[in-house]
């Protein structure tokens, strides 16, 4: 498995959505410099969604504008509808993520539609992004496990997968959501997506809440998956998502991968200086294993 991995930096977006305290907007521009300096060529910036849902992201406007002239690296901002793409786009975003749930219960209660309502209001925005030459990512979230339905099907999955895809998503990012997937769950699940649609456009989303999302990531990436969604300092959570912690931590990804050989072009000691400094804003320690353990030397 000596080849390349693909690593999209969640910590300004999912990280930081679910955070009691207030980070500035130059505090987020901030973060997204240093991780784009440890070497993080894909950074999830912030989400153009309602600013009384989630407060956290409010001026995710300024944190793109903000970081416009960094070079080197791709930036990416959630929008939910229209009225998202359209605020997305006038500051100035190349990429959009879309996202909607493996169950009923979650698309309601996260984004306040059904599953069919939301392929309804993602429509239109792919229709404009690819007019426009805007790239777009789909999230499925709840793949191994719902908050509110429980256990979620593979063909369930599979079959949004492919309606995303069809619709003209670049890359499905698997959201294990609350954290609750196992190893052969998650192989399950990949190989259903992946009958319908090429694994080299998948990406894997997992929270680690049950400390399971390392296991499963090398699951998938026997499977063939190359692409992975990560949080610096292992930030990051769902407000409807109870119970749920942060997504795997950068860090502990970049170990794992460099002890496998493959390499990730970032810089560890520049990871753990972006992910310190965001946790000491945030006045508590990683929860990430391999910074708990540099940090203690
Ligand atoms: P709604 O209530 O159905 O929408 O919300 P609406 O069209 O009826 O509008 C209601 C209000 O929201 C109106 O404002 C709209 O203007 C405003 P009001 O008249 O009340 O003042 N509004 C917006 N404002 C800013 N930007 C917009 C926008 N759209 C409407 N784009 C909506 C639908 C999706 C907007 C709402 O439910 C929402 O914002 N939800 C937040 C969803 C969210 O951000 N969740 C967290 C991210 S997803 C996640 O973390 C999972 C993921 O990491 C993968 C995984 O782990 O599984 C991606
Ligand atoms: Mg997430």
């Amino acid at each position: 498995m000596s080849d390349r991995v693909r690593i999209i930096e969640m910590g300004p977006r999912d990280g930081l959505q679910n955070e009691k305290s207030a980070i500035s907007v130059e505090a987020r521009i901030a973060f997204v410099q240093a991780l784009v300096a440890a070497g993080l060529t894909t950074v999830e910036v912030g989400a153009f969604v309602s600013p009384k849902a989630i407060p956290q992201m409010a001026s995710s406007d300024a944190v793109l504008r903000g970081v416009s002239h960094v070079k080197g690296a791709e930036f990416h901002v959630l929008v939910p509808n229209e009225k998202g793409y359209d605020a997305a786009r006038a500051a100035g975003a190349k990429v959009v993520s879309v996202f909607a749930a493996a169950s009923e219960g979650f698309s309601r209660a996260n984004i306040n539609c059904s599953v069919a309502e939301s392929i309804e209001r993602f429509k239109p925005v792919l229709a404009r992004a690819k007019a426009d030459g805007v790239k777009v990512r789909g999230y499925i979230s709840c793949v191994l496990g719902c908050p509110f339905d429980g256990e979620i099907k593979p063909k369930a999955v599979a079959d949004l997968a492919k309606t995303l895809w069809d619709l003209g998503c670049y890359e499905i990012s698997l959201g294990d959501t609350i954290g609750v997937g196992t190893p052969g769950k998650a192989k399950a699940m990949l190989r259903a997506v992946s009958a319908n649609i090429p694994v080299a456009s998948l990406a894997m989303h997992f929270h680690d809440t049950y400390g399971q999302a390392l296991a499963n990531l090398y699951v998938g990436m026997e499977e063939g998956v190359r692409v992975i969604d990560s949080a610096a300092g292992g930030l990051g959570g769902c407000p409807y998502a109870p119970g749920a912690t942060g997504n795997v931590a950068t860090e502990d990804v970049v170990y794992m991968l460099e002890g496998m050989g493959i390499r990730t072009g970032i810089d560890m000691e520049r990871l753990l200086a972006a992910t310190n400094e965001i946790s000491r804003l945030l006045g508590r320690p990683p929860v990430s294993r391999v910074a708990t353990a540099l940090n203690a030397k």
